[in-house]
């Protein structure tokens, strides 16, 4: 496919987006009281540090309620930060947004509920002829070959233009999500679970396909999921959300073959593993953003928990030359596998 995006990828690497200590406050009213003036903070991002380079694969991981989804809504401009700095291209993200159809058009989105996020009532074809319209990417009478150019770089048969939403498979749809995104011919594909809640088989097939795209277009990928298996196969990098912060962050296999912060470490561990017997879940319930621990964040379930770790809260802080955590007691050393 011919790709002419409106930032080249080939150009030298630089930050696609910065995040510089965001935090997103929410006010929100104490549990269980539902007529009450009262509003707490509720943390949902505390302390973000992020960058990713043009033609990066990023993958961010957490449990639910880590603030993945919230920290995505920053990228997107959708929501401002109440604190810090987010980025895009070095202008703050809102600007960036509110100046219209470069940002809208550069960064593309993916959907967890992709059928959800498709007009029922339109066809295929007119479903990925919209964004190519809106955008002005080609002229009108080129629109059906470009559609058809789509439809086949995202692996469904030419018919499939002709069919409405209901009358596709989950991973179908899936892939129309996929091809309505590249439409506006992005340099920066942001997808939030985008392959979750589908057989494996599926799954299989649709990180195959935005694996290639990724690394055949240099696309910019941001990738959320729970599944570790997922990041590693897809992203390069990963970044490891608790409790609204990225606790660890660095190349996926360096992270993964020797985590440096425990909850990483617990995640990896608690990974499902082929011919294996079920492997003990995380201990403890994660705590309420309500209520933070005093001191480390993950100090209520960390095993590896020291007595100065109740009183301070440690920061993400660069660990060797490529990685960053934020643990006062790194379960490795920087550069090495393991601790001796
Ligand atoms: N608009 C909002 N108002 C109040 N609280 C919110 C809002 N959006 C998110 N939160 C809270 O912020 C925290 C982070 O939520 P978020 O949806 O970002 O988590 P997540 O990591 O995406 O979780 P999941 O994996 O379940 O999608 C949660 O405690 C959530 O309840
Ligand atoms: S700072 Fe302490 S409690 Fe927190 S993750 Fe590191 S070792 Fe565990
Ligand atoms: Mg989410």
């Amino acid at each position: 496919m011919t790709v002419a995006a409106p930032f080249p990828t080939n150009a030298p690497a630089q930050p696609v987006f910065e995040l510089i200590e965001v935090e997103q406050i929410f006010h929100v009213r104490p549990p269980g009281r539902r007529f009450t003036r009262e509003r707490l903070d509720l943390r949902a991002l505390d302390g973000v540090r992020l960058r990713v380079m043009q033609g990066a694969s990023v993958a961010l991981v957490g449990e639910s309620g880590s603030g993945k989804s919230t920290l995505l809504r920053v990228l997107l401009g959708l929501d401002a930060p109440s604190g810090g700095q987010a980025l895009y291209r070095g202008r703050p993200i809102r600007n960036a947004r509110a100046r219209g159809a470069v940002f809208a058009r550069d960064v593309a989105m993916v959907y967890q509920d992709a059928r959800g996020s498709l007009n029922p009532r339109m066809t295929v074809e007119a479903l990925i002829a919209e964004p190519l319209r809106h955008f002005d990417i080609v002229p009108a009478w080129e629109i059906p070959d470009r559609v058809a150019l789509l439809l086949d770089r995202v692996g469904l048969p030419s018919d499939a233009g002709k069919r409405y939403p209901a009358g596709l498979s989950g991973g179908q749809v899936r892939r129309v999500a996929i091809a309505r995104a590249l439409a506006s011919e992005p340099s920066v594909l942001v997808a939030d679970e985008a392959v979750s809640g589908l057989d494996v088989s599926t799954q299989a097939q649709l990180l195959t396909l935005l694996r290639g795209l990724q690394r055949e277009m240099g696309l910019t990928l941001v990738f959320i999921t729970h599944d570790l298996g997922v990041a590693s196969y897809l992203c390069e990098e990963i970044a490891i959300m608790y409790l609204g912060r990225i606790v660890e962050r660095g190349p996926t296999d360096a992270v993964l073959a020797a985590p440096a912060h425990p909850y990483a470490a617990a995640l990896r561990a608690a990974a499902p593993r082929f011919f294996e017997p079920m492997p003990d879940p995380l201990p403890g319930e994660i705590p309420s953003p309500l209520d933070l621990p005093k001191g480390c964040r993950f100090s209520s379930r960390c095993p590896n928990v020291q007595p100065d770790c109740h009183d301070r809260d440690p920061h993400l802080g660069s660990f060797g030359a490529d990685r960053a955590v934020a643990c006062l007691h790194p379960l490795t050393l920087p550069g090495l596998a393991s601790k001796p």
